[in-house]
């Protein structure tokens, strides 16, 4: 109990939710999202993608609530308190290590939302063709050292955050900020639904086509799956440990998965009408979301003020990811290695500023960093979001249903008996078999393709 009290941790019920809906929402529902679905042929994707959200989202969540709470410590610590003297604690260190990675990579998009806000106050959109459009996009990323910049400005802005700590920074930004982005992408979808030749889009979106799921598909979804829900690094046992002894765990998971893939779906519904009705293709990776949504509010009465207010949303839907982040690799020097919290966040953020800069350099057309038919930022992306995710996800469960155990698992999501949880037996269930048998299958299946 006195240790507890040491610890920061949310305020209040609607904060936990806000805070870890904020992590899991973030450029993986908006950007990264609608890219995979458009490079892994559409509706099979997203029919792939929502049964890996609720039957494995949903137990890897609640198991990292659970070893969160239940080891009141960072990703590492937790293991090392609940499993004294073993092996387990590996898990915690590859999620610090994921954390680091994905951050290096997530900050040059998160950057680019800066730049975008620049040109959507500046106008710079107004009346331009697609052509133009792509061309501004290709010339910005030749631009490396302003990629940088952008980058380096959002490191510097997450670590602001995680320096004052979770109540006073994560808290209060996500509770008022992740309900204004739900009504301007609601706003938007309706936009985009009804532009002429939209049906295209929404058929590419919804009617699956079977012939299309390949060992690729179903690890893309996987790891897609785990990305945008914040799974298999530990952020969500950093964040589990901020929560208190008499909140609903079960609850809380239920409601980021849900309000994570709605607005993954509406990002869905936003992009590829439009895309199909500008003529954009749906494979352009990178620059769908980021040439697409200026063109449709380039359509839209008020369409300049709109565009401001979504890019400043997406670039604050992507702080409170990379706040969670950060606030893994911060959690764990800070506790393990006994460096100030402040400290800690700048040494983090230097050491990512330093690797992110390859990721953001990669991306130029001439770049000279890529191997193997990759750039060193899909790399990151790949090795992270494809490997190390559902390789931590696996571990997640496994620990929880084998060595955390029953009684343990119980206790926690109902609150040492105080709550009913209906669903316990099964989610056990699901956790103990089902997820290790899942994630297992899939990731061979995609190692085979
Ligand atoms: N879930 C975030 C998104 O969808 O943008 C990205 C992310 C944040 C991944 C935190 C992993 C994580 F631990």
């Amino acid at each position: 109990m006195e240790e507890k009290s040491k610890r920061d941790g949310f305020g209040s019920k609607i904060g936990i939710i806000a805070a870890a809906a904020g992590s899991a929402i973030g450029l993986g529902n908006i950007y990264r999202f609608p890219c995979e679905l458009g490079n892994n042929g559409g509706a099979a994707f997203l029919l792939v993608y929502l049964i890996v959200v609720v039957f494995l989202g949903i137990p890897v969540m609640l198991s990292e609530l659970v070893i969160g709470r239940r080891g009141q410590s960072n990703a590492v610590g937790a293991f090392k308190k609940l499993a004294p003297k073993s092996a387990w604690p590996i898990v915690g260190y590859m999620g610090v290590l994921c954390g680091f990675i994905i951050f290096a990579f997530y900050s040059t998009i998160s950057g680019w939302t800066l730049e975008y806000i620049v040109k959507s106050v500046s106008n710079s959109f107004q009346g331009k063709d697609l052509a133009a459009m792509e061309q501004d996009f290709s010339n910005f990323h030749d631009m490396g050292w302003r990629n940088v910049m952008w980058q380096a400005i959002f490191i510097f802005l997450t670590g602001f955050v995680v320096f004052k700590g979770v109540q006073n920074g994560i808290e209060r930004y996500a509770k008022i900020l992740m309900p204004v982005l739900l009504v301007i992408l609601v706003i938007l979808g309706i936009r985009s639904a009804t532009l002429p030749g939209a049906k295209d889009g929404l058929v590419f979106l919804f009617k699956p086509d079977f012939s299309k799921i390949t060992g690729k598909v179903l690890i893309s979804a996987l790891g897609q799956g785990f990305f945008s829900l914040s799974l298999g690094m530990g952020a969500l046992i950093t964040y589990g440990s901020y929560i208190k002894k008499d909140d609903n765990l079960t609850s809380t998971a239920f409601s980021v998965v849900l309000s994570d893939t709605l607005i993954a779906l509406l990002a869905g519904i936003i992009i590829f009408p439009a895309a199909f009705s500008f003529g954009i293709n749906p494979q352009a990776g990178m620059g769908l979301v980021f040439n697409t949504i200026p063109m449709i509010f380039n359509q839209m009465m008020g369409g300049y003020w709109f565009c401001i207010i979504f890019f400043v949303l997406l670039a604050i839907a992507a702080l409170t990811s990379t706040i969670s982040l950060l606030e893994v690799v911060v959690a764990y020097l800070s506790e393990e290695l006994h460096i100030k919290r402040q400290w800690a966040t700048v040494l983090a953020c230097v050491a990512t500023m330093l690797i992110g800069s390859f990721a953001s350099l990669s991306l130029k057309s001439n770049t000279s960093l890529a191997f193997g038919g990759r750039t060193v930022f899909d790399w990151m992306d790949f090795i992270s979001s494809n490997i190390l995710l559902p390789l931590g996800g696996v571990l997640i469960v496994l620990f929880v249903g084998w060595k955390l155990g029953k009684s343990h698992f119980f206790d926690e999501v109902t609150n040492s008996g105080k709550l009913k949880s209906p669903l316990k037996r099964v989610i056990l269930f699901i956790i103990r078999y089902l997820a290790p048998l899942a994630i297992i299958v899939i990731f061979i299946s995609g190692l085979i393709k």
